[in-house]
């Protein structure tokens, strides 16, 4: 596994290596859910490149920059373990030199939801894919089902401008008591964490009655929020109920439905979703 910090030695070793590429961009302080996406992208390519890069424009003046939980030697460790062929590890300074000036915005789907909550962060997380995208040049390109929005951002940006890469996007991996499995998990408390599967049960509230015919979006999302206002350590950020496609909340259901919402627990604002798809 090489693991390099230059934008040039990447192009080197992807140039070196003939056969198909997969990336899979982090942030770091890797879980089981980024494994899973290394395991497929193993699966699909001959060759995996990671990057691992806390990236600074996504992250709102009041978030957690700073804080971002950080441990390279244990991601190398487990990206070795994993299989991975190249990892790129670039300085802030490379990736955004003090005259940087270009940045990438996916408009309509990258608005409501995460894009309303968080100001300037899909511009950020389009911007750092695009430029990784022009990096490592991959044939495919591997996200989380988990950032359900961001996945759908990216593949809007890679089809608006013309990226010959293929978006995959891979399932949610959970804790076994349902909670996703997220780096921002450590800022729980103990009994936070007790508290957080809340999410999960909420949107298997939703499910439930969905199974027994509901349709109607209003009905969903208070069946959501039936549950997260039980929980008296959750504030409720926002509800959804929306076409997967366009992310508009939805009245009458006519086809599938994505359940999602942002949850804060103490110091962690958590993200969680559930795709409900016509049989
Ligand atoms: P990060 O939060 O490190 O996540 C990297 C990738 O892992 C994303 O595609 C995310 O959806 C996926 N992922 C996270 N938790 C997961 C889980 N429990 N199950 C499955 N996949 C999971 O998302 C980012 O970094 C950044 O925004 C990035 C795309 C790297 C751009 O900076």
């Amino acid at each position: 596994m090489h693991v390099v910090k230059k934008v040039a030695d990447v192009r080197e070793l992807r140039a070196g290596a003939g056969g198909t590429w997969g990336l899979v961009p982090t942030m770091g302080f890797l879980h089981s859910g980024h494994l899973s996406l290394v395991d497929r992208a193993r699966i699909d390519n001959d060759h995996v490149g990671v990057s691992i890069f806390v990236n600074p424009t996504q992250f709102g003046p009041s978030e957690d920059l700073a804080a971002y939980p950080r441990d390279l030697d244990r991601d190398l460790e487990l990206l070795e373990g994993a299989g991975a062929d190249l990892v790129w590890v670039p300085d802030e300074g490379e990736v955004y030199p003090p005259d940087y000036q270009t940045y990438v915005v996916v408009e309509g789907v990258a608005k409501p939801l995460e894009g309303a909550a968080r100001p300037g962060h899909f511009r950020g997380v389009a911007t750092v894919v695009a430029k990784l995208f022009n990096v490592f040049l991959p044939d495919r390109a591997y996200f989380g089902q988990k950032d359900a929005q961001q996945a759908g951002g990216i593949r809007q940006m890679a089809r608006d401008l013309n990226f010959p890469v293929e978006v995959v996007v891979c399932p949610i991996i959970r804790e076994p008591d349902g909670l996703a499995m997220s780096s921002r998990n450590v800022y729980l408390t103990p009994e936070q964490r007790a508290a957080a599967p809340v999410l999960n049960r909420a949107l298997n509230a939703a499910r439930s009655v969905w199974a027994d015919g509901e349709r109607d979006g209003e009905h969903l999302r208070q069946a959501m929020r039936r549950v997260l206002d039980a929980e008296p350590l959750a504030q409720t950020e926002y509800l959804s109920a929306a076409n997967p496609l366009t992310l508009e909340e939805l009245g009458l259901a006519s086809g599938s439905v994505l359940l999602s919402m942002a949850v804060r627990i103490g110091r962690a604002r958590l993200i969680d979703n559930l795709l409900l798809e016509e049989a």
